[in-house]
């Protein structure tokens, strides 16, 4: 079931369908399920994927995208998809005997339409979540920033997972003042089929930006705490689960809990699901060990099989602890990929959709026009992209912002129009890349979910103000939330490299290693991930998507002296996140202003947002019209 048929709204639409042909043109990609008078699909080389006797299937950092992407087919199955993939999955892991655990790792607010047009935030689409046949699930630190969110978690996922909901390190305050668990601090059961014990555990990194209503405690200490050392000491594990919400490469909370359980179990199983940093990964931690992080906004199912577990051997016995053999796989988020795995057929007759899955797609449909998510703003005539697309280029998304969306903004203060301005935005506060076809409410929340406010300093002089833009950009980088270190190409450092990264390697790396990109009939521009099993875990073989440096800021001069000379001073306008980070360049400038002088004001005016909107609508809604 693909979604951008179904809707009703989009339903009317050729031009979708025709931006999506052009899609197909321009870079290959396949269309997976169509009208038919459409070209028939175009498969894919994928290999099924290798079963071992425990399986896992993965999501994390979902960020509400349940829907799935609609202007992306590589991504385009929904939450229905997912849950007939999983129920399909789960029935051929009874037939071989063999057993399947769904994991997903938290971060489930924030990032798309359906989680953040509701208050409190996720209303509608945590129950829809809960609809797909989950086994575990932990918290993300998506789930701690507003209290109210917190308490939803609290009062609906928790119970509703009954026991399964594991936050080993995070609290919630209760009305009455007392601190409890939000979900389990662990949770033992033994698989179906193979009759593995395992204690899992469900952990998030050391978090501290939450609300006041909840607490989570350093993942370092609580591997020292009593009830830890004591569940790890249980007699008759045959495994440990670790999941939960922590970077699997670079940070310390999974290693901490690593050396925590192995001072115990020299050789136990251990496997390790984590997330936040919204890349995919596979970490080897030791011969029994591995890690493995699945992606972000549902554009990635994580599958991992283990062989060789031992279930009801003695850790003393003299041949328990040979290596234990792995594989894992990177899937894309569409229907054909689902379905290859699942091996079944798609289409309205075919034996995919399950009841269950049919039925979550349609309450997703009927829900988003509910909530208004269809709305279109108008047509996005090409592709806008962050770190896809060279900068400045016809293509950047910042180059549309700089040259034709700030200077849109209007003050509150009109003694100030007219007068020459600087307008800075920094590249973190646009969370995702704005695709050709039809711009919706949806889309707003996709591409900037933040409300901000502009801050001013007014009449700076120019010479200082010109500064400005380049000291912010040789910064590190600009945190966005404080606490992911979302500058792109520290993500993709993340990603790939670690301390060595450096862009033009990175790309002359993944061109030159082998890895299934070398295959000639290549359809689609996608991952190429490296990691370290090496290169072949991307289950559709991808052309990498290009790379490129976005810089920490842009800015936009308005309202210059029209003769090209430059103006005697400048108000100094920027998103009231990037303040210190503002008067920190200024204090580098101009040393002889204590920071303190510089005083930022209210400005006024619509968030990004809100412009990128009424851009928007200047490009019209005539190719949703044309084709009723
Ligand atoms: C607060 O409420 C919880 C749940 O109703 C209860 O278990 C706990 O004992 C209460 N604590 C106090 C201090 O009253
Ligand atoms: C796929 O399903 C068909 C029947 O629908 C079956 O004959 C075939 O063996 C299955 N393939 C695999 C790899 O399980
Ligand atoms: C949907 O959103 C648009 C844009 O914000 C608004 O103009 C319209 O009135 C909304 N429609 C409904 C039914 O809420
Ligand atoms: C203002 O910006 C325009 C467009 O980027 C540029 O051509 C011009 O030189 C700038 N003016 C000054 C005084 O910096
Ligand atoms: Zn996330
Ligand atoms: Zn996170």
């Amino acid at each position: 079931m693909v979604s951008f048929y179904r809707s009703p709204l989009l339903l009317l639409s050729g031009f979708v369908f025709n931006a999506l042909v052009s899609v197909v043109a321009d870079q290959d990609v396949f269309i997976l399920q169509q009208p038919s008078s459409a070209p028939p699909p175009k498969t894919l080389p994928l290999r099924p994927i290798e079963w071992g006797q425990l399986n896992f299937i993965s999501t994390t950092d979902t960020h509400g995208w349940l829907a799935g992407h609609l202007l992306q087919p590589s991504y385009a199955a929904d939450w229905g998809d997912y849950t007939s993939f999983i129920e399909h999955i789960k029935e051929t892991a009874d037939e071989k005997g063999v057993d399947v655990i769904v994991v997903d790792d938290g971060d489930q607010h924030d990032g798309n339409g359906l989680s953040d047009a509701t208050f409190p935030n996720g209303e509608i689409s945590q129950k829809i979540l809960m609809m797909a046949p989950i086994d575990l699930m932990s918290i993300g630190n998506h789930e701690l920033y507003k209290c109210e969110v917190t308490q939803q978690t609290y009062d609906m996922l928790a119970p509703h997972f009954d026991g399964r909901y594991l936050t080993s390190n995070v609290e919630i305050m209760l009305s009455n003042g007392s601190w409890v668990h939000i979900g389990q601090r662990s949770h033992r059961f033994t698989t179906k089929n193979q009759g593995i014990n395992i204690m899992a555990f469900g952990f998030l990194f050391d978090f501290k930006l939450n609300c006041e209503n909840s607490r989570v405690s350093d993942v370092e200490d609580v591997v020292q705490q009593a009830w830890f050392q004591s569940a790890i000491r249980e007699p008759g594990i045959d495994m440990f689960l670790v999941f939960g919400h922590y970077p699997i490469r670079f940070w310390p909370e999974m290693w901490a809990i690593h050396r925590a359980i192995r001072a115990v179990h020299k050789s136990i199983p251990i496997q390790y699901f984590g997330g936040h940093s919204h890349v995919r990964d596979f970490t080897v931690l030791d011969s029994r060990a591995s890690a493995l992080q699945a992606g972000r906004f549902l554009e990635t199912v994580g599958w991992l099989s283990i062989d060789g577990i031992e279930p009801g051997k003695s850790e003393d016995s003299p041949d328990y602890g040979k290596p234990l053999k792995y594989s894992r796989r990177y899937l894309d988020f569409n229907p054909y990929s689902l379905s290859f795995h699942a091996n079944k057929t798609l289409g309205p007759d075919g034996t995919f959709g399950t009841k269950n899955g049919r039925s979550i797609s349609k309450i997703i449909d009927d829900y988003r026009i509910e909530l208004n998510l269809t709305y279109p703003f108008g047509c996005v005539p090409t592709d806008y992209l962050l770190e896809k697309a060279m900068y400045p280029g016809p293509n950047s998304l910042l180059s549309l912002l700089e040259e034709h969306v700030l200077q849109n903004l209007v003050g509150d203060d009109e003694t100030r129009h007219g007068k020459s301005r600087l307008i800075f935005i920094n590249s973190g506060s646009l969370r995702y890349d704005m695709y050709g076809g039809i711009f919706t409410v949806d889309s707003g929340y996709i591409v900037s979910p933040f409300d901000n406010d502009w801050l001013y300093l007014p009449s700076v002089p120019y010479s200082i103000a010109k500064e400005i833009l380049g000291k912010l950009n040789a910064l590190d980088y600009i945190f966005m939330e404080l606490t992911t270190p979302i500058s792109r190409t520290m993500m993709v450092r993340q990603q790939n490299l670690g301390d060595t990264f450096d862009i033009n390697v990175m790309n002359s790396l993944i061109s030159s290693m082998s890895g299934p990109q070398d295959q000639e009939d290549l359809k689609t521009t996608g991952y190429v991930t490296i990691d370290d099993y090496g290169m072949d875990g991307d289950d559709t073989p991808h052309k990498p998507y290009p790379l490129y440096y976005l810089p920490n800021a842009v800015a936009t001069n308005d309202s210059f002296p029209t003769d090209g000379s430059a103006p005697e001073a400048t108000d100094v306008i920027f998103l009231d996140f990037m303040k210190p980070f503002v008067l920190e360049a200024l204090a580098k400038i101009d040393s002889t202003t204590p920071k303190d002088d510089w005083k930022a004001l209210e400005y006024g005016g619509k968030p990004v947002k809100e412009l990128i909107k009424d851009y928007v609508r200047g490009w019209g809604t005539e190719c949703i019209k044309d084709t009723r």
